[in-house]
This record gives structure tokens, C-alpha cells and sequence, in this order.
């Protein structure tokens, strides 16, 4: 398990601070899909890149917040250790693999690097594993890839060398922060595809960072709806898309366009996620909260429990009036 508690991160610039995250807890199992939903700004490639070890620190700044795996704390771990750990425990794939991948290098070496990197192979050793990789991510054409720079393939396919990067160390847990959101619909299925069949072959944990909450519905088996720093609303996939609990993830749902509604017009939710430098008191999302009272104005409100089945399945969410009808 990789958990991740109470997570909070500010930007700090001159005089302004900027609250990030603000108290993020998520835990990821082997072979499960958690996904990380929530709209542009709230704070999922924070999560994702803090998790790595990627936050620039200035100006990012760690205030409170454990990353656990094998009952290590990695934050506290010395930079060293920590990037042993990265790539080989817990890996990433980015949305853009064109800026993560480097164009001087032949794709084979940049595969071979992390075994050779990580695992300690001999360089022989290392361009075998190389292939088989290429074939469990689905590239057929072996050598002629492996000796390939990055401008020569598709944008399917580099999608796929970075995934193959990333599974090369046989991670037990992968970050994928919107990787298919670049892609065309046939791609994206695809490469989703992919990385299910992977986390089944590997048994690999995933988090899986997006806003398309269709894509979510179909990949996931945990999601955790996260607006302004702080997850909102948290359970099973089958129980958030049933059994909505927040009027955030409520919005959210409503906001998916639906085939048989064609023409129309799309619902999408008046106003924006605020500005991780002007987060409103109490409870973040009541600007926009068709059912606030005042007390959401002023009082944060705390995770609770809020199952109503008895399947035993955690569902937290964070609302002072959970369940509160607003139409219908
Ligand atoms: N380097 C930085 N310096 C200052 N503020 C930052 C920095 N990186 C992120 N932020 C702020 O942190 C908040 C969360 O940003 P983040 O990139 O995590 O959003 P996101 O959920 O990934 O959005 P998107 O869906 O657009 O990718 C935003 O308010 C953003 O402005
Ligand atoms: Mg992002």
C-alpha cells in the first residue's frame, strides 16, 4: 500500500502564499485503479508531483504530510534514496509525453537507462528486457523502435515509450496524471486499455489523475473528488456514481454529457475553482454551492463517514449538509 496523509503544500512568493493542498489523504492498494478527479487548478498535479519527488522546493514548501511505503516515511528520506525509490517503486507518466521524453537519446537507451539505472543490469541484459517491454506495451518492431529518437514515432506511440519507461522497473505503484487527455478518443481507449491490462499483468496500484469523469467511470475502482486542496467527497466507483454524496461531486456528475441528451445544452458548474491563493473560509466550495448556509461560509467542514448502504464500503465526504435536496 502507498498512503498518502494529510498532504499540505503551499507556493510561497515574497509576501503571498498560495494553499495548494490543503490536507490530502489517499491510499493506494496493488491492482486497484484510485482515480483523482477534480477541475483545472485543484491540486492534482501537486499531489501527483509531490509524490514523486518532483516539487520544486522553493517554491513549493512541504508544511505537514506523510508519504508512506513500506512503512517508510519518503519525505523524510534523503534525496538519494528517495529517486532510488522513484522509478523503481512508484513511476509516472505525464500527459505530455513529448516534454518528458529526451529528444537526443535512441528511446532504447532511455529504456535501458532505468534498468541498468535501477535494476543493475548489464547492458546485454538490459536491451532484452528493453524488448520484452515494448511488446507488453503493445509496440510490435522491436530493435527498429528501440533504435528510434523520439521525433520519429507517433504520439500513440511515445505514449507508450513513456509508459514503457515507467513499468521497465516493475513498479509497484504508477502515477498517470492525465496521460491520455492529449490523445484522439481511439488512442485514449487504447492506451487505457493498456495500462488496465498492465496493472493486472504487473499488479500494479495506479492513480489516475483526470477531469473527465467518463473516463473515470470506466477505469477506476476508488475515486476521490478533490476541489481546492482538499478531497471532497471519497469511495468506490460503483458508490460515487450511484450514491453521490457532495453537492461538488453531485455538480460534477450532472455535468457529464449524456448520449441520449444530445443537443442539449451542456450543464457545466457557474464559476471556478478559486485561486489556491484566495481560498474562501469555511468550506472552499460554498461560492459555488447551490444548497451553502452561512455556516458553510465560516466553518470548515470535517470528513465523515457517509455510507447509507451496509456493504461495509468506506464513503467519506466533507459537507455540513450532506443529503440536502436542492431541486426535484
Ligand atoms: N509552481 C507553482 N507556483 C505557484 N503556484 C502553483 C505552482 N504550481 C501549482 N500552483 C497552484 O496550485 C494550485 C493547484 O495546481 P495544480 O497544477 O495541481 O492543478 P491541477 O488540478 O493539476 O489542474 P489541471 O487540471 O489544470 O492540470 C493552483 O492554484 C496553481 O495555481
Ligand atoms: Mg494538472
Amino acid at each position: 500500500m502507498l498512503e498518502i496523509k494529510n498532504l499540505n503544500i503551499s507556493f510561497v512568493q515574497g509576501e503571498k502564499e498560495a494553499n495548494a493542498l490543503r490536507g490530502i489523504s489517499l491510499s493506494l492498494k496493488r491492482n486497484e485503479v484510485h482515480s483523482l478527479v477534480g477541475e483545472s487548478g485543484s491540486g492534482k498535479t501537486v499531489t501527483s508531483t509531490c509524490i514523486m519527488g518532483l516539487l520544486p522546493t522553493p517554491p513549493g514548501r512541504i508544511n505537514s504530510g506523510q508519504i508512506i511505503l513500506n512503512n517508510q516515511d519518503l519525505l523524510l528520506l534523503e534525496e538519494k534514496d528517495q529517486r532510488q525509490i522513484r522509478g523503481k517503486e512508484i513511476a509516472m507518466v505525464f500527459q505530455e509525453p513529448a516534454r518528458y521524453l529526451n529528444p537526443t537519446l535512441k528511446v532504447g537507451d532511455q529504456i535501458t537507462e532505468m534498468l541498468i539505472l535501477h535494476l543493475g543490469m548489464s547492458n546485454i541484459e538490459a536491451v532484452d528486457r528493453a524488448l520484452e517491454i515494448l511488446e507488453l506495451v503493445g509496440l510490435e518492431g522491436g530493435k527498429r523502435i528501440l533504435d528510434s529518437y523520439p521525433h520519429e514515432l507517433s504520439g500513440g506511440m511515445k505514449q507508450r515509450i513513456m509508459i514503457a519507461i515507467a513499468i521497465s522497473c516493475n513498479p509497484a505503484f504508477l502515477i498517470a496524471d492525465e496521460p491520455t487527455t492529449a490523445l484522439d478518443v481511439t488512442l485514449q481507449l487504447q492506451i487505457l486499455n493498456l495500462m488496465l491490462s498492465l496493472k493486472n499483468t504487473l499488479d500494479m496500484g495506479i492513480l489516475f489523475i483526470s477531469h473527465d469523469l467518463r473516463v473515470v467511470h470506466d477505469i477506476s475502482d476508488w475515486v476521490s473528488v478533490i476541489y481546492a486542496g482538499r478531497i471532497v467527497e471519497s469511495t468506490s466507483r460503483k458508490e460515487l456514481f450511484t450514491n453521490p454524496k457532495h453537492p461538488y461531486t453531485r455538480l460534477l456528475l450532472e455535468s457529464i454529457p449524456d448520449a441520449d441528451k444530445r443537443g442539449q445544452r451542456l450543464q457545466t458548474i457557474p464559476g471556478k475553482v478559486p485561486d489556491a491563493e484566495n481560498i474562501p473560509g469555511g468550506c472552499a466550495f460554498h461560492t459555488r454551492c447551490p444548497i451553502a448556509e452561512d455556516i458553510c461560509k465560516t466553518d470548515l467542514p470535517e470528513t465523515k463517514e457517509v455510507g447509507s448502504d451496509n456493504s461495509g464500503t468506506s464513503h467519506t465526504a466533507a459537507c455540513h449538509f450532506i443529503g440536502k435536496q436542492w431541486k426535484n
